[in-house]
């Protein structure tokens, strides 16, 4: 039997397919037990303190309802709320708030930064994106092809197109090795997953049965039953946006690339937020300066049957939530 009560949350990597299973599995039940109108109690006197060095929607309330569903109590502090980085080491300030809390999420830069307040804070730690890894992103994306992919995550061809480099594209790799699917990257060379890591992955498929494929070739895409795709520049790397529009241009996720598939219940993802039209402050000032009106997707994708992102969001929460209970809860 799987039991993930004290672990931190780092990277999949740490994790077997069985707890990962385990996981998804808790967390559609949790969604189930929401959905019939029942209270939880399973965060019951716990508390919960949030760290975020970088921006954040989703991830931030996911965490916020999720304890507060099962009666969690959660404090949150944000880039300049605390001395953690300024005046005090992370090393302390983990072992101050492991004295105070049951579990602590960070969001920001640096995964050692994460790696660090787990070594010291003497509760679990759950990430919460850094730039290498979003771990409870792609929970949430795996329970959402669950429910729309009439197959088992073993038998999905999932391809993931974009800066395939990125937290998205390594965190996507890693559980798609761990759960035995067929993985592509569809990106230029340059933004290709790590050799260290695509080799690690592929030792990992040897005993999963997954497959992992890097290819330029958009052709890849016929037969995928999922598209995924994430921002050409990530939080941090603003200054980036020219070249990476340069070479990321021809992978964008358009109806060309859709009806490429050959299946017409291929469906769309993306951990969003997302540039597919112009409604945001960064979008108009990048749309305008380089001419373009959407960039990683089109707004017809975005908005069509295929499009499961806000499904995606919301299991943000539930797999979240499945997450804390895992690893702090009363059970
Ligand atoms: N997908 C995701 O992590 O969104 P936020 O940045 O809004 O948390
Ligand atoms: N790659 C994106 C993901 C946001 C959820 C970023 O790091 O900004």
């Amino acid at each position: 039997p799987v039991n993930l009560r004290g672990r931190s949350l780092l990277t999949l990597k740490d994790f077997t397919p069985q707890e990962i299973k385990y996981l998804l599995d808790l967390a559609r039940d949790l969604k189930n037990k929401k959905r019939a109108g029942i209270k939880g109690n399973l965060l019951e006197g716990k508390n919960i303190v949030l760290l975020f060095e970088k921006t954040s929607t989703r991830t931030r309330c996911a965490f916020e309802v999720a304890a507060l569903d099962e009666g969690a109590h959660v404090t949150f502090l944000g880039s300049s709320d605390s001395q953690m980085g300024k005046k005090e080491s992370i090393e302390d300030t983990a072992k101050v708030l492991g004295r105070y809390y049951d579990g602590i999420e960070f969001r920001g830069f640096k995964q050692e930064t994460v790696e660090e307040l787990a070594k010291h804070a003497g509760v679990p730690v759950w990430n919460g994106l850094t730039d290498m890894y979003h771990p409870t992103q792609i929970l949430a994306d795996f329970l959402t092809i669950m429910e729309h992919v009439n197959k088992p995550l073993n038998k999905v061809k999932f391809v993931y197109v974009g800066d395939a480099r990125n937290n998205m594209g390594n965190s996507l790799m890693i559980g798609a090795a761990k759960m035995g699917m067929d993985f592509v990257a569809l990106a230029p060379k340059s933004l290709w997953p790590s050799e260290k890591l695509v080799s690690e992955m592929r030792e990992v498929a040897k005993e999963t049965g997954a497959s992992i494929t890097l290819t330029e070739d958009i052709n890849i895409v016929k037969g995928a039953d999922v598209i995924y795709t994430d921002v050409w520049v990530s939080m941090g790397e603003e200054d980036q946006f020219e070249e990476r529009i340069k070479l990321l241009k021809p992978y964008q996720v358009n109806m060309d690339m859709i009806k490429k598939t050959e299946n017409e219940n291929v469906i769309f993802m993306h951990c969003l937020p997302s540039f597919h039209d112009t409604e945001t402050k960064i979008g108009k000032e990048i749309y305008e300066k380089f001419g373009l009106k959407e960039m990683e997707v089109t707004d017809e994708v975005f908005r069509s049957k295929h499009s499961v992102v806000f499904d995606e969001a919301e299991n943000r929460m539930h797999t979240i939530k499945a997450v804390m209970v895992a690893t702090i809860g009363n059970i």
